[in-house]
């Protein structure tokens, strides 16, 4: 069941959307060489809640962090932990606000220091596919037409999809119907209409589409332990109008030279 919104209910839905966006430009401040994961983690929680917010990932079906942690080859779900980030590593920070009753949810995938050409050109790449799916996404068409352009975008240049993990709907809970994968063909899935509100985010791999779920229950990694790299953004579509909810300006003003 498709849970389509009100333009009222979209309207206080920006909240969480903001708050969640701002959360990834807060902890953008503190990503460098040193930091644990443990400490962005603290330091989202900290933010969402004095800014009158819940975070959303922090118990939900038992998941321990405020954040989910993508360092390198993991893809999604990581913990934060004791691990301290080092120059070259890159960082997926995904993470769910609740706000007057509603959700947003947004990923981005940072570097630390310098990293390797090839591993930031993965960035770049899962960053712009997120990009083409979402102007794929159209009033009418459908949810394999998004699906559909970020795999092509991805595979033309070389990158694999994963195919477990997909976008979703979104409203009152962080998961709702409709599934929006990341791979698949044009014309199939449901219809993208007036009041749907859903996520994007394509999990793309610089080796082989492979994963494996570690024994935690949780952290999904590539099989081939290359880099993965993650970027998510929550629309509404009003009317005939997709609006991106989450934005990656609170994220650009703090790494200026260093946003890719
Ligand atoms: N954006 C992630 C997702 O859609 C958030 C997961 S929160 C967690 O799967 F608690 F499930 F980890
Ligand atoms: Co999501």
């Amino acid at each position: 069941m498709i849970y389509l919104k009100t333009p009222e209910e979209i309207e206080i839905m920006r909240e969480a959307t903001t708050l969640v966006s701002r959360t990834l430009g807060e902890v953008a401040r503190w990503i460098a060489p040193g930091v644990t994961t443990l400490k962005l983690d603290s330091i989202a929680r900290e933010f969402i809640r004095d800014n009158g917010g819940r975070p959303a990932c922090l118990g939900y079906e038992g998941f321990p962090g405020t954040l989910c942690i993508e360092v390198n080859e993991t893809v999604v779900h990581g913990f934060p932990s004791n691990y301290a980030l080092r120059e070259g590593d890159i960082i997926g920070i995904d993470t769910v606000v609740e706000k007057d009753g509603f959700m947003g949810d947004s990923c981005y995938t940072f570097p630390v220091g310098e990293v390797d050409p090839k591993v930031l050109q993965l960035c770049k790449t899962t960053k712009e596919s997120l990009y083409v799916g979402i102007e794929a996404c159209r009033p009418g068409h459908r949810i394999g037409d998004i699906a559909n352009a970020i795999q092509t975008y991805c595979e033309h240049r070389g990158y694999s999809v994963v195919r477990e993990m997909c976008g979703h709907g979104i409203g009152r809970s962080m998961h709702e119907s409709p599934e929006v994968p990341n791979y698949g063909r044009r014309g199939i899935g449901p219809v993208i209409r007036n009041g749907m509100c859903i996520c994007i985010e394509p999990m793309i791999n610089m080796g082989s589409r492979n994963i494996v779920i570690e024994r935690d229950g949780w952290t999904c990694r590539t099989k081939d332990r290359r880099p993965s790299a993650h970027y998510e953004h929550t629309l509404a579509v009003i009317g005939d109008h997709v609006e991106i909810m989450t934005t990656f300006d609170y994220i650009q003003e703090v790494l200026t030279d260093r946003f890719i």
